[in-house]
């Protein structure tokens, strides 16, 4: 999610961050800050706002000799968008300087425990604490060379990691480290970079080393070496970049997009890593500890959001009513504000947004709180105007969604509802053993999200084959019909051909007769709940002529001899395959933008942020 580049050799340091860092803001960062080291010691700077705020402050970069340095830019997931907050982080004697891109889970614990040993921390990331971390081992055994102390503290550490550590002791070395968060090394002349993104390196080198998870490496002007966290060599094969710049900003992915698309695993294991507890059947949701007992207590749960994020709210309705049985009302913002909605005592408001700008969503959220009504949000951006101004909230930690049309922020949004389902749940009458059961198949989504994303070609022959079509009906019941009006949303932004939503039970009142053979239907009919009924819908449409391109379970051979195309899907339990069900719709829409040659990251007449009504 953050951009990190760190540099060592014979050049001055910070002209090459900058370029370096530069090329990674196209990941949407808050703020920048970097140190580099020399016989003036370290000497750092920060800034909120684009890395071109940071470069107003320093100015003249050659006024800074270091020739080794680390520059961070950062997308907040601990704490506001602040000075204090952005990185490098240091420790009480400004001696170890450290960026970092990931989250340190158990940093609670060790900021308390630190602080008993007299450190004082200056920001509300996790990050400072690893900064301490490592200080409190040199503290422990002086003389301890930098990277044994780095070592020994992600020893301590339980969390994600891509970070590098400038020391001002030993000013001709950096350390670097990964575990979950990519981090690469640049291999040049008698120099080295350090990055987050081979697009930070690029410019200096196509020669790279990628870190593996629990491994470290230090870096000098003249050798690198790499080994795992208990001290083991690791024979690193060297890389060539063959990317051009651009393609190294989308990973490789001809656009965002398909790469937000193709992120969603890893998304999900962000919005569900210390928060399920799959052992006691639980959610820890500790951002709402504020709300924790108005909600416990709530009678209604009211969500107002807009677009993909309205329709994540529409499957987090079924998943709260089934497992926690309390009312949920779900409202598009827009129509929210504007139609005095009554309020009882009771009620609690959940607003749903990935930007936390969406100005209905905030005009809705404004007013619930004026009515007095607790209020609560899910957001992915931290510090953004929703999240500052409801009274709690969980932070989605899906990373930056570039491309307009939202696929990760979505599923990461039915996430969470997922595990405020279950936190709510067990408060009420879900069981241990069913709590348990829930948790585990949640645990499983992201696996199984990864052997979704295999149906990729398959859905790229599908979108080339209906290419001519001009209309499309997107079907489904339970907890895949919000899923259904969003691979209908997704269609429409990026291919611009008219695509609608629909209940499969509303069918017979009114759609059915558009069906005939150039109007095909795509029908969510994983073997749930709602199989048969789902089954009879398709015969309809197919008795019509209609085409039908069907999403379906793994080894569902039925499905597979009605239907013209068939997608399939593992296995997963009902609540969850909205998880599933909705990437198919996301590469369908893509492949489909794609064929006809529109711009599926910037879609015509569409802004990612819509901050006006
Ligand atoms: O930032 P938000 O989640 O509040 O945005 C809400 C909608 O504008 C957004 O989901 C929009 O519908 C997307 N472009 C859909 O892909």
């Amino acid at each position: 999610m953050c951009g990190i580049v760190g540099y060592i050799g014979r050049r001055r340091a910070l002209p090459i961050l900058l370029g370096g860092i530069k090329n990674l803001e196209y990941r949407g960062y808050d703020s920048a800050g970097f140190a580099v080291v020399s016989r003036r010691g370290v000497e750092s700077r920060k800034a909120v706002g684009r890395v071109a705020r940071l470069e107003e402050k320093i100015g003249d970069p050659d006024r800074f000799p270091g020739t080794a340095g680390i520059i961070h830019s950062r997308w907040s997931t601990h704490g506001e968008v602040t000075e204090a907050n952005a990185h490098p982080h240091a420790d009480c004697r400004g001696r170890i300087w450290l960026a970092h891109n990931g989250i340190i889970e158990n940093y609670k614990e060790l900021k308390r425990a630190l602080a008993r040993t007299g450190h004082t921390f200056h920001s509300e990331t996790d990050t400072e604490a690893l900064a301490h971390l490592i200080e409190e081992f040199t503290i422990r055994t002086p003389g301890l060379a930098i990277e044994e102390a780095v070592r020994l503290a992600l020893l301590s550490v339980r969390g994600t990691y891509g970070l590098v550590v400038l020391d001002r002791e030993s000013p001709d070395k950096l350390v670097a480290a990964r575990n979950f968060s990519p981090l690469l090394i640049g291999i040049g002349r008698g120099e080295y970079l350090v990055a987050s993104d081979a697009s930070a390196v690029l410019k200096h080198t196509k020669n790279v080393i990628y870190l593996d998870d629990g491994e470290m490496a230090v870096l000098t002007p003249r050798e690198h070496t790499v080994w795992d966290l208990r001290r083991r060599p690791r024979e690193k094969p060297l890389h060539e970049i063959e990317w051009t710049l651009e393609q190294a900003q989308k990973g490789g992915y001809s656009h965002f997009m398909l790469k937000e698309i193709f992120e969603q695993p890893e998304a999900i294991e962000n919005a569900l890593r210390g928060r399920l507890v799959p052992k006691d059947g639980h959610a820890q949701l500790g951002g709402l500890e504020t709300v924790h007992e108005r909600l416990a207590g709530a009678e209604r749960l009211i969500i107002a959001a807009c677009g993909t994020a309205y329709l994540a709210g529409r499957v987090g309705k079924y998943m709260l009513e089934a497992c926690a049985g309390i009312p949920v009302e779900v409202d598009v913002a827009s129509e929210f504000r504007y139609r005095a909605p009554v309020f009882r005592k009771g009620d609690v408001f959940l607003a749903i947004s990935q930007s936390g700008e969406t100005a209905d969503t905030l005009a809705a959220l404004r007013e619930a709180r004026e009515k007095g009504v607790p209020t609560f949000g899910i957001v992915n951006v931290v510090g953004s105007t929703i999240a500052r101004e409801t009274d709690a909230g969980i932070y989605q930690h899906a990373g930056p969604e570039i491309g307009v049309a939202s696929t990760k922020a979505f599923t990461s949004q039915v996430a969470i509802l997922a595990l405020l389902a279950l936190s709510l749940g067990r408060q009420r009458d879900l069981s241990l053993t069913q709590g348990q059961e829930f948790a585990r198949d949640l645990a499983r989504i992201p696996e199984l999200m990864r052997r979704t994303l295999g149906v990729d070609d398959e859905v790229r022959r599908i979108a080339a084959a209906c290419r001519d079509f001009k209309n499309f009906l997107f079907l489904g019941r339970k907890y895949n019909l919000p899923v259904a009006l969003e691979g209908a949303l997704k269609l429409k932004e990026v291919s611009y051909v008219h695509a609608e939503g629909y209940g499969a039970g509303e069918m017979k009142h009114g759609p059915i007769a558009m069906i005939d053979e150039r109007f095909p239907s795509v029908c969510i009919a994983p073997r749930d709940s709602v199989y048969e009924k789902m089954v009879s819908n398709i015969e309809e449409i197919k008795a019509r002529r209609g085409p039908v391109i069907a999403i379906a379970t793994e080894g569902d051979q039925e499905m597979g001899a009605i239907a013209d195309h068939t997608i399939f899907i593992p296995k997963a339990a009902e609540i969850f395959v909205p998880l599933l069900s909705v990437i198919p719709l996301q590469l369908f829409a893509y492949y489909f933008g794609v064929e006809h040659g529109h711009d599926v990251d910037r879609p015509r007449n569409l802004a990612k942020s819509v901050t006006v009504e």
